[in-house]
């Protein structure tokens, strides 16, 4: 395959951004999105799939043949939006991988038994309406119209006046029950992602492939304190409600919750703060925050989610404010599918490199695609396993290796158990 295309696709996607290079911010539906999604298209187009969107806008290109079993698609992809501040290689090398694993298929000559469908999912990252993987959720049935109704961006917009404005709300929808018919009637039998790791862990044990056998339980939740504001030399220390600080305090007891479980397999985070008003000589009156709190063990993670949420109500308590105490999503974990696993890792032997098996600590869009498929994920190393920052890495090399390894998995199972060319030693 050429490595060098593949990179010059990366390089370019990641200049479709709203802040300069190497840091990538593209946020669902705005223009660099869009910019993002036409580039998609034409790539896919490009390799000869057949494109189309459907209801949640997510870009889904098919390769099938006269003749191929139309009632269960192979499907591979990941995501193109990209959280503010970002790097070039999250979500971008498993949609970009994926049509490069078609064009090297088809120049080996495969033809597909099931069809292989390459998609790019609409909002995996969760920055504009909070929630994540919002298409795959619709697409697994975890996520209905009226939820989806509900959501709203900073700026009081919904879901379809946002895909609207963007272009990418199908003739006939108006509304988010039609968004969800139009993105939920999928007929996939499996589906597999490629991705960086996002972690260390591949690249500290110089392994060339990461075959992901479990994903993490995520979960998330907005907290808003209401309390009172005033004049910063004015209002007397005793007289004071600040949500910021109330805020501040249930930070640290995330974090303190947490780290009292005494593993580390589980992590919180309160990554998004927002004050108002936000003024040097002002009292906080309002503190919004955003905390996520994962853990490989779902029910560990769901007794810190009780501590955390007692430890707000008793905060607010003692300092005079109001709380509103929002969650926006608790997951499940999931599981790869063993066949999966398995070709994965007779792939990687095919290819004479290392693999290992591993937990996700990451949410992906397989999260979701593994309630109604088989689902397996292939993971390759990036640079110091940094990932959510314009220095995230991953070397072309280690690209190519997951693309081949991705294009040998997708033969065998659209080929499911027929000669095809992983046995002819083509790729
Ligand atoms: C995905 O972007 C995640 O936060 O795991
Ligand atoms: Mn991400
Ligand atoms: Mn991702």
């Amino acid at each position: 395959m050429d490595q060098s295309r593949l990179v010059d696709h990366i390089e370019t996607l990641s200049k479709m951004s709203d802040d300069d290079f190497p840091a990538v911010t593209r946020v669902l539906f705005t223009d660099k999105d869009v910019m993002a999604r036409r580039y998609i298209i034409s790539l896919m187009e490009e390799v000869g799939l057949d494109v189309q969107y459907d209801g949640m806008g997510s870009i889904v290109g098919t390769w099938s043949v006269q003749g191929s079993v139309q009632d269960s698609a192979v499907m591979t992809g990941s995501h193109c939006d990209a959280i503010p501040l970002a790097g070039a290689y999250d979500g971008t090398v498993g949609v970009l991988g994926g049509i490069e694993a078609v064009r090297v298929l088809k120049k080996a000559g495969f033809v597909p038994y099931h069809p292989i469908q390459v998609i790019m999912f609409t909002s995996e990252e969760p920055t504009r309406f909070g929630l994540s993987c919002i298409s795959s959720r619709v697409m697994a049935g975890a996520l209905n119209g009226t939820f989806l109704s509900s959501l709203r961006d900073a700026d009081g917009v919904s879901f379809l006046q946002a895909a609207s404005k963007a272009g990418y709300v199908l003739e006939g929808v108006v509304s988010e029950d039609d968004v969800v018919r139009n993105a939920s009637s999928y007929a996939i039998s499996s589906f597999v992602e490629l991705h960086i790791e996002q972690g260390p862990e591949l690249e500290r044990s110089k392994t060339d492939i990461g075959v992901v056998t479990s994903i993490a339980a995520p979960s998330a939740f907005r907290v808003r304190f209401e309390g009172q504001g005033g004049h910063a030399g004015a209002l007397l220390m005793p007289d004071r409600h600040d949500a910021a600080l109330a805020a501040a305090e249930l930070a640290l007891e995330v974090e303190r919750a947490v780290l009292d479980t005494g593993s580390v397999d589980i992590v919180g985070t309160t990554g998004s703060w927002s004050i108002l008003p936000g003024a040097i000589n002002s009292v906080p009156r309002v503190a919004e925050l955003e905390i996520d709190i994962r853990d490989t063990q779902a029910d560990r993670r769901d007794g810190v989610i009780s501590r955390v949420k007692k430890a707000a109500e008793s905060i607010a308590k003692r300092r005079g404010v109001d709380l509103n105490f929002q969650t926006l999503s608790v997951d499940s974990p999931a599981t790869s599918s063993p066949l999966i696993v398995d070709t994965i890792n007779a792939a990687a032997t095919h290819f004479n490199l290392t693999a290992s098996n591993m937990v996700s600590r990451a949410y992906h869009d397989s999260l979701f695609m593994a309630q109604v498929a088989n689902m397996g994920m292939i993971f390759i190393p990036c640079k110091d396993g940094k990932s959510h920052r314009p220095d995230e890495y991953a070397s072309p090399k280690d690209i190519a290796q997951g693309v081949k390894v991705l294009a040998y998995t997708l033969a065998r199972l659209s080929s499911d158990g027929r000669p095809n060319v992983t046995q002819r030693d083509e790729l």
